[in-house]
């Protein structure tokens, strides 16, 4: 087991065809997404609850238009982990972390964190300082992830109310509160 994240990736970093990818260790690669990965992000979406399962075409978009802040964890046997983001207009300076999906056969080896941590280290990000994303009440392994992820970066942590549960109408979902960390000093560590 690797402690040192940071450390690691950027020992294990390489350019191909212009785009970083990155060995996270157990055979799984980091990448850009592309639209021949949408169908397979979708179906490890589909098995990661809490998270809403968006629409095919959702995936094929972020992965044709937003592939520089979105990160696949390509495993042996498909996709192993997942993350979208993107930066929202007019704020160059936060990456709006939006879904985060390790399957189950990859979780407890830091996967989430790495592409986190991969994702920070991409020339796109060179602008953003602060990261948010937004935590249901009970999401206890998303809220320990991004809070770990804070410590890594020696950032500030802040909570506040963004999309209160009245705004999903009769969907029956959470409060999504919004979790902003940062700044965060730049580079990061050793990426
Ligand atoms: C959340 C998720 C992506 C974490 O993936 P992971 O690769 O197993 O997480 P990591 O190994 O990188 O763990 C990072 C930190 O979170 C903590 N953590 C992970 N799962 C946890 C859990 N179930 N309960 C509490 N803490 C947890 C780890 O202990 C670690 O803490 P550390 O920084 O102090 O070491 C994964 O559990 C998942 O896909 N869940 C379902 C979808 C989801 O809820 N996504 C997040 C919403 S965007």
């Amino acid at each position: 087991m690797i402690d040192d994240t940071d450390s690691y990736l950027s020992a294990q970093s390489e350019t191909v065809n212009g785009c970083s990818e990155v060995q996270a260790g157990h055979g799984i690669v980091l990448r850009h997404p592309k639209k021949e990965d949408a169908l397979a992000i979708h179906a490890l979406i589909k098995q990661c609850p809490p998270l809403d399962l968006n629409s095919i075409y959702t995936y094929l978009l972020l992965s044709e238009h937003f592939s520089q802040t979105c990160v696949v964890a390509q495993g042996e046997q498909g996709p192993d982990g997942y993350l979208s983001a993107y930066i929202p207009p007019g704020k160059p300076d936060v990456i709006f972390v939006w879904q985060v999906a390790v399957h189950e056969r990859a979780r407890g080896q830091s996967l989430g964190r790495k592409m986190l941590l991969h994702l920070l280290s991409r020339p796109a990000l060179a602008t953003v300082r602060f990261i948010e994303t937004t935590v249901g009440p009970d999401n206890a392994a998303s809220r320990g992830m991004f809070m770990g992820l804070a410590r890594k970066l020696q950032a500030e942590v802040s909570e506040s109310e963004l999309f209160g549960s009245h705004l999903f109408g009769d969907a029956g979902h959470d409060d999504e509160r919004l979790i902003r960390i940062g700044p965060m000093r730049l580079p990061p560590p050793d990426i």
